[in-house]
């Protein structure tokens, strides 16, 4: 059976620092309320003119440039993405046509924080069936243009950034990249962490004929959010383990969506591991959603964190609520 393996990685962020200092001259909020409850020092937030698919055009040029392959060997896309420039078509269509990329299949999955290891797993699968060689996968959002930026959204706001990861996934002979991928989604808890509108659910965007503007902006129960990402994190980083007959200490490094450090840490906790293990980029970005995983990724490898041998497992939480994980050898 063919296999897959990641042969190129890369990533771009906006030019925009926002600290936390920034935020508390603008909402009542404090560098010491956002470090100690999510260890966030800083994120980049894209400016006006700045779109998702900017983030993931920049982002996809550095990691085609980073595998090495002629672009126009790449026969299918896939970007994982929760804040697309338009309501449809979705960002992979403006990547398709801005890399000159003749017809090849382009799309979009909406699968909030686990969207990257979703898109990644569907990769996988199109390659083993042989139905594809060469696949670019992004995870992209200028997420930050949809929240409240005012103290009444200061939960949400002072805990998201803007970027793009990406990542090319080519087939290969060699049977042990890629070990395995699980994918999770437990829908009776949508209404903990969403964007309601637009939707085309009946009354989602008026209430008495009256236009409901906070619904066109996330809302989170944080607590909820919490209490199950620290439950589902474990429970699918063991599934990859099981499921390859691996031992946590056969693993090199954990990188789980930089969705909280708290989280991060709450994690490293119940799995009895060290957090040195536990990749972390969170005070630099903020919750960059989609984008959070292959960001962080590229910066692992930048460092030297992970080198040619290593296991490693991807892990992923988010709204849905989906959760997913992927057991690699490097
Ligand atoms: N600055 C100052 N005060 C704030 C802020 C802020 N940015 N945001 C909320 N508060 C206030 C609230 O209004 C509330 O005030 P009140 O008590 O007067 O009503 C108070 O802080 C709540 O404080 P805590 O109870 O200490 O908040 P908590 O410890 O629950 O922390 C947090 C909130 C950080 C959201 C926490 O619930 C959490 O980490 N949840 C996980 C959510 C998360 O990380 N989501 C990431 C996105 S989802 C994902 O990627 C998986």
């Amino acid at each position: 059976m063919n296999s897959s393996k990641i042969i190129g990685m890369g990533f771009y962020v906006p030019d925009n620092v926002i600290t936390n200092e920034d935020l508390s001259q603008k909402i009542d909020t404090s560098d010491e309320w956002i470090q100690t409850r999510s260890g966030i020092k800083e994120r980049r937030w894209a400016s006006e003119e700045i779109t998702t698919f900017d983030l993931a055009h920049k982002a996809s040029l550095n990691a085609i440039s980073n595998a090495g392959i002629d672009p126009q060997d790449i026969d299918m896309i896939i970007v994982g993405t929760l804040s697309s420039d338009y309501f449809f078509p979705g960002v992979s269509a403006q990547l398709q046509e801005s890399l000159n990329l003749n017809t090849i299949g382009a799309f979009d999955i909406k699968a909030a924080c686990s969207a990257f290891i979703y898109s990644l797993s569907i990769a996988d699968q199109f390659i083993k069936t042989g139905m594809a060689k060469n696949i670019l996968v992004v995870g992209a959002e200028a997420q930050t243009k949809l929240i409240d930026k005012s103290t009444k959204g200061r939960d949400i706001a002072v805990l998201f950034g803007d970027g793009a990861g990406a990542a090319i996934i080519q087939k290969t002979n060699d049977k042990s990249f890629i070990l395995s991928t699980h994918l999770h989604c437990e829908g009776k808890n949508i209404k903990n962490l969403w964007m309601e509108a637009p939707g085309t659910s009946p009354g989602s965007w008026f209430e008495n004929n009256n236009f409901v503007p906070e619904r066109f902006t996330p809302a989170m129960n944080g607590r909820e959010v919490f209490k199950n990402a620290v439950k589902r994190f474990p429970e699918v980083i063991n599934e990859a383990l099981v499921y390859n007959k691996l031992s946590i200490k056969d693993i090199k490094l954990i990188i789980p969506h930089q969705a909280n450090f708290r989280i991060s840490q709450a994690v490293a906790n119940r799995m009895n591991v060290d957090m040195n293990i536990v990749y972390s980029n969170i005070h630099k970005y903020g919750n960059t959603t989609a984008a959070s995983i292959p960001i962080a990724l590229t910066e692992a490898i930048e460092e030297g964190r992970i080198i040619k041998g290593d296991h490693i497992i991807l892990a992923a939480f988010g709204a849905g609520y989906t959760w997913a994980s992927a057991a690699i050898k490097w």
